[in-house]
């Protein structure tokens, strides 16, 4: 009190400014330098709209992380609401922003049940929704062509079971689908790696886990070009889908001969430093484990946020897990 009385006017408002641990810990420290200096192609976030230019999340952004994911702006349901009338406006802000900053960008995503227009729901004939699915790849991946790094092509296709998930993909195409977007995708852009990205694949010997190994290596066997597992990992604090499990997961992922795995949208209930540490030891310790997106910078922002699964509290301040992250 007696410290900050002693100062008026632009004393006070510097000496705040310096003290913002914000500020002090971003001219400190990058997460992702920090895992590009261990040989990882990079730390990175979800971001969309506001989120790229609040200037407190955007300082954060631009300096801890190295890629982005889209959290919304890139799904189906943005990008083609009505058949053949795309709107890119959400994802070029995010790509925009990327290139200006020396981000990498993860596209996501192509094909998945969830944010997923009526219109698309309600096809019931195998050749409509072949055509639908390949103008959908086609057009959204022609667009972005050459500017992403990887897309999650299909998103949680699987069951718990380890089974194909019922959807309007799986119910009237079977299992094609997954041929059908992989091969359009690596027609349109034979750069951009593409992935399969699923959640609850945190433990080696859970089922869903298995089936996807299973399912990929089948795959990979008959020529579907798939090069990356995405392991989503939003984790719980304790019990099913703890940390614990991750590395054997990511393990297991590897196993199949993909040339790489990620894991895409981490958050961790209650963002326990030790459990931050195990995800991201399993992703170093992982050698074909390219790099870590964590789903968001702050818990205000999360679509978690009731759990308070980020590295950075809801006024933007870093976590004790930050720290601990950043001293691996
Ligand atoms: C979430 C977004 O974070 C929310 O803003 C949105 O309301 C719902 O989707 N798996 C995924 C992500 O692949 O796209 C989801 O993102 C979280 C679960």
């Amino acid at each position: 009190m007696v410290y900050l009385k002693a100062l008026t006017g632009s004393a006070l408002f510097a000496s705040l400014a310096a003290s913002s641990v914000i500020g002090v810990r971003q001219g400190a420290s990058s997460l992702n330098d920090a895992l590009v200096a261990k040989g990882k192609k990079y730390v990175g976030t979800c971001a969309d709209g506001n989120l790229l230019t609040d200037s407190a999340n955007e300082a954060i952004l631009k300096s801890d992380f190295g890629q982005l994911t889209p959290e919304n702006s890139m799904k189906w349901d943005a990008t083609e609401p009505t058949q053949g009338a795309f709107n890119f406006d959400g994802g070029d802000a995010v790509v925009e922003y990327a290139s200006a900053n020396e981000k990498l960008v993860r596209g996501h995503t192509l094909v998945w049940h969830s944010q997923l227009p009526a219109w698309v729901e309600a096809i019931g004939d195998k050749e409509t929704l072949t055509q639908v699915i390949k103008d959908h790849v086609t057009a959204v991946m022609e667009h972005y062509k050459g500017k992403i790094y990887a897309w999650d092509v299909v998103n949680e296709i699987f069951a718990e079971e380890g089974g194909l998930r019922d959807s309007v993909f799986s119910r009237v195409l079977g299992e094609d689908f997954v041929r059908i977007a992989f091969e359009t995708a690596r027609e349109v852009d034979p750069d951009a790696k593409l992935y399969i990205n699923d959640y609850n694949l945190d433990s080696a010997d859970y089922a869903k886990t298995q089936g996807m190994v299973e399912s990929v290596k089948k795959w990979l066997d008959a020529g579907v070009p798939i090069d990356g597992i995405g392991s989503q990992s939003h984790l719980s604090a304790e019990g099913f889908g703890n940390s614990e499990g991750v590395k054997g997961a990511l393990e297991a992922l590897a196993s199949t001969g993909v040339s790489e795995v990620a894991i895409t949208e981490l958050d961790i209930a209650g963002a326990a430093p030790d459990a931050y540490v195990n995800a991201f030891n399993a992703c170093l310790e992982v050698e074909t484990c390219v790099g870590i997106t964590i789903w968001g910078v702050s818990d205000k922002d999360s679509w978690r946020s009731d759990e308070s699964p980020l590295l950075f509290d809801a006024n933007y301040q870093p976590k004790e897990a930050y720290n601990a992250l950043i001293a691996l």
